[in-house]
């Protein structure tokens, strides 16, 4: 329970738009937002506005009672890749459109939460230089769709110098405004649409205004760092403000990007996401990169999820979805986006870390962790002093220790170097830095290791955090010394940490709490400390005295590692241009690493084993993903039972395919253990009954005649028979199914975790699995 803080702050967020329906209720027909699904575009593309948005509006006039001078206000359309609208409705009306026959769900628009040169470097490490240069293929027209906060075109991560001609598919267009010119895009930034963003300073009066955001550039910065991690040109020489300096890049430097602005710094409104999918999917990109979700805390049902939804139709049309898993962790059941059509991101560290050191005026060095640009020297010390020892009057001594706003007296720490705890989660660091910098202190020294490994960016503050150890050591020294000084030196990147990589505290952990039976998330990859492209912010106590704002920034989160497996899934594109989303998932994650720097198993920050509820299959490997043997497709047969297994209607299924599929008859949650994935969870083995068995189907994608043989590393007790157990392919046998088998008599109460690989020698298809033993 190391994050109540972090499950606070999501409360506190959804409370936002959940307030806005509850205060709707049937007697209050003030009009908010609602997104109304209607299926699959069974009619495909339609370029026919007027023939598209009819229905729509024929089908609000035939619920609504309003008179004619109370129009409902449509929003937004979707007719591309599936149907539906959003608009403003009373409860009422919602009501209606929900029981009506052509409606699959209808749902308050929700506000969703926005959830690198050494990361990448860092992962091609161990991936053979032959694989390497098997990368340098001539097909490089791979579309990364980044739905985000905009861009920031000027960012040298978005030249086009060596890219070639943008690829004559695409149908995407470079909106423009005021401050975004066509000459912005270029044939790296191949296309910009920005919607709508719903004001946030709604009263609650129902005059909640969509008006245009008026640009694709991107004012908060994160869609400029996502866009350039997933897919940014190589800049030489990048750093924020000298750290970290290297060469910035996204995966493949000739990927192409298109930006949706969807979003602003309070969030992302679900009804423009679709939009946003709906025309990625027409502008004809590969993938869809987006670092956004719900809170963990209050997770919709797949049919009133935006992101589920617009990922379904774009798996069917093609098109691979990747999304963060939040950053709720590391509490159980806190990953979102775990739809099984969705690639789903953890956050792990880098072999990098930001170390900023502590000096005591008795002379001991205590390596903290941040990122400052203090001007402190070595030779200067300033007095040190305990917040507990200066808080203001009247205040409890555990809220003075935490640096709670209000509980220090500012005439005790005025330019000293004041030592915080983080022993009560109400604060964030960044807030008791600001009250220790608002009590001109000369700088912050803060104890603990909530968030460890996960550098706080304090600017020009002195400021660095020590784990518990350190702090004791610190803490003795200021009640023994007369007179405690210290002083804290800048910020130094490390690389060659060990060990590394290590699962991000903060990553939202499975299981999923939409069904156990998928494993969730479903990879991992780099997401702290990311250097990549930001908006150059000139907030004051951000940039350094004397230098320029920074063209890069220091971000973490699974927003930071979701467009790393973007970006490895383009490296696989461009080379298998005719693999199926699914294909591309399954080399991903059948060749993903499982073993650290040290070349033990990946640990969690804790250093503790980290299991496949943390870390899914493990840390992406793109290079060795090029080669996978064998891969499992995923089939929209097999997606479509996932909902019928999940229990959702036939009329709605019908809907979703765009066409008839007949539910299996005995249709049960349990048989979504059986959809072909590229991981196996059982969410529930009962000890006392009969084993259970699973089947997967494998295609070789490797040489025509190949033998494989399984071998299961799995836990004691837990009895895992592969059948058949060994599998010859041939050119006209690509396809072969196999069947896995749990019993769990003598295994351990609880979640099993265990690998079966199949070798043929050359290539290792490794499948985990997850086994709840009740
Ligand atoms: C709510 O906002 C509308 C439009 O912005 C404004 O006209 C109205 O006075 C506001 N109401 C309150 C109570 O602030
Ligand atoms: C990068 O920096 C180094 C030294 O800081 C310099 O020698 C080199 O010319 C720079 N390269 C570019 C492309 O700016
Ligand atoms: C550090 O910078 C601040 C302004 O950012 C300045 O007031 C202060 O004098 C500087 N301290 C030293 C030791 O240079
Ligand atoms: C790391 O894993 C261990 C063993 O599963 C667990 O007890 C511990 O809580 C985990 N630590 C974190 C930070 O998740
Ligand atoms: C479905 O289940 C029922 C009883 O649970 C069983 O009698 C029937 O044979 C099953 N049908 C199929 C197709 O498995
Ligand atoms: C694969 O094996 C078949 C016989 O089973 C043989 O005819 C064929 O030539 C082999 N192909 C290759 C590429 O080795
Ligand atoms: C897998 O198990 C199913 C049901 O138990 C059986 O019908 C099928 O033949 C088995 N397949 C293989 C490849 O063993």
């Amino acid at each position: 329970m190391a994050s109540p803080l972090l499950l606070l702050q999501s409360l506190l967020f959804l409370s936002l738009p959940w307030f806005f329906i509850s205060s709707a209720t049937s007697s209050n027909p003030i009009p908010q937002p609602y997104v109304v699904y209607m299926g699959s575009s069974s009619n495909g593309d339609r370029e026919d506005v007027e023939a598209t948005e009819l229905p729509h509006l024929q089908l609000l006039s035939s619920i609504s009672s309003r008179q004619k001078n109370q129009k409902v206000s449509l929003l937004h359309h979707y007719n591309h890749a599936f149907r539906g609208f959003s608009a403003m409705l009373t409860e009422s009306e919602a009501s209606k459109l929900s029981g009506h026959e052509k409606v699959l769900s209808v749902f308050p628009d929700p506000l969703l939460q926005l959830h690198t040169t050494r990361s990448w470097d860092f992962l091609e490490v161990g991936s053979s230089d032959q694989a390497r240069s098997q990368n340098h293929h001539p097909s490089n027209d791979v579309i990364i769709g980044v739905i985000d906060t905009g861009i920031w075109p000027e960012s040298p991560s978005f030249g086009d110098e060596g890219v070639n001609e943008v690829p004559a598919r695409w149908k995407g267009t470079c909106m423009e405004a005021s401050d975004f010119k066509k000459a912005n895009c270029n044939r790296k930034l191949i296309g910009a649409r920005y919607y709508g963003i719903r004001s946030s300073n709604s009263n609650g009066t129902g005059t909640e205004s969509t008006k245009a955001s008026g640009s694709p550039r991107d004012s908060v910065g994160h869609g400029t760092h996502t866009a350039s991690t997933a897919g940014g040109a190589l800049v030489a020489n990048a750093s924020y403000y000298g750290l970290a300096k290297g060469t910035a890049k996204g995966g493949l430097p000739s990927t192409r990007i298109a930006t949706y602005k969807t979003c602003t710094e309070e969030g992302c409104s679900g009804s423009l996401i679709l939009k946003a999918i709906d025309d990625a999917i027409r502008d004809g990109v590969d993938i869809i990169s987006i670092s956004i979700g719900s809170s963990s805390t209050f997770q919709a049902d797949y049919l009133h999820d935006p992101i589920a939804i617009g990922a379904f139709h774009a798996e069917q049309m093609g098109v691979l979805v990747v999304c963060s898993g939040g950053n709720d962790g590391p509490d159980a059941y806190t990953v979102v986006n775990t739809a099984p059509w969705i690639f789903t991101a953890a956050a792990s560290s880098i072999d990098r870390e930001f170390q900023s050191a502590v000096v005591l005026g008795s002379g001991r060095i205590f390596k903290g962790s941040a990122i400052n640009f203090s001007n402190l020297t070595d030779s200067k010390k300033y007095p040190l002093v305990y917040a507990k020892n200066a808080a203001a009057n009247f205040t409890p001594a555990d809220e003075a220790r935490n640096c709670i706003p209000g509980s220090i007296d500012w005439t005790k720490v005025a330019g000293k170097i004041v030592v915080c705890v983080d022993t009560d989660p109400m604060g964030s660091r960044k807030i008791k830095k600001l009250v220790v910098e608002d009590a001109k202190a000369k700088g912050m020294i803060l104890i603990g290791e909530n968030q460890v490994g996960d550098p706080l960016d304090s600017g020009v503050f002195p400021f660095t955090q020590v784990d518990n150890v350190a702090g004791y050591k610190i803490l003795k020294y200021i009640s023994s010394a007369k007179y405690p000084t210290a002083t804290i030196l800048k910020a130094t990147a490390v690389s060659g940490q060990r060990p590394a990589p290590t699962v991000a505290l903060f990553s939202s952990r499975g299981p999923g709490e939409l069904t156990e039976n998928i494993l969730k998330p479903d990879i991992m990859a780099p997401g702290i400390a990311i250097l990549a492209a930001d908006i150059p912010k000139k907030d004051p106590g951000s940039v350094p005295f004397g230098e320029e704002p920074s063209k890069f920034s220091i971000k973490s989160g699974t927003s930071m590692s979701c467009p790393h497996v973007s970006g490895a899934a383009a490296i696989i594109k461009s080379v298998h241009r005719t693999w199926s989303s699914s294909m591309i998932k399954s080399a991903l994650m059948t060749t993903a690493t499982f073993v650290n720097n040290e070349g033990k198993p990946l640990m969690n920050s804790s250093r503790s084993l980290a299991n496949p509820h943390e870390i899914g299959v493990g840390e992406i490997s793109p290079y060795r993903a090029l080669h996978p043997g064998l891969v499992f497709e995923t089939t929209r047969k097999d997606y479509l039972k996932f909902l019928c297994y999940l229990g959702y209607s036939q009329k709605n299924i019908n809907s979703m395919a765009g066409s008839e599929f007949h539910c299996p008859k005995n249709s049960s949650e349990e048989l979504i253990s059986d959809i072909n994935y590229p991981s196996i969870s059982i969410g529930s083995l009962n000890r006392h009954g009969l084993a259970r068995a699973v089947t997967r189907t494998v295609t070789n994608v490797g040489p025509a005649n190949s033998t494989y043989v399984a071998s299961v590393d799995g836990p004691m007790g837990l009895i895992v028979e592969v059948s058949p157990s060994k599998i010859d392919f041939r050119p006209n046998a690509r396809r072969v199914s196999y069947n896995v088998s749990f019993q769990g008599k003598e295994a351990p109460g609880g979640y099993n975790f265990g690998s079966l690989t199949w070798s043929d020698g050359a290539h290792s298809v490794r499948t985990v699995f997850a086994v709840n033993v009740e």
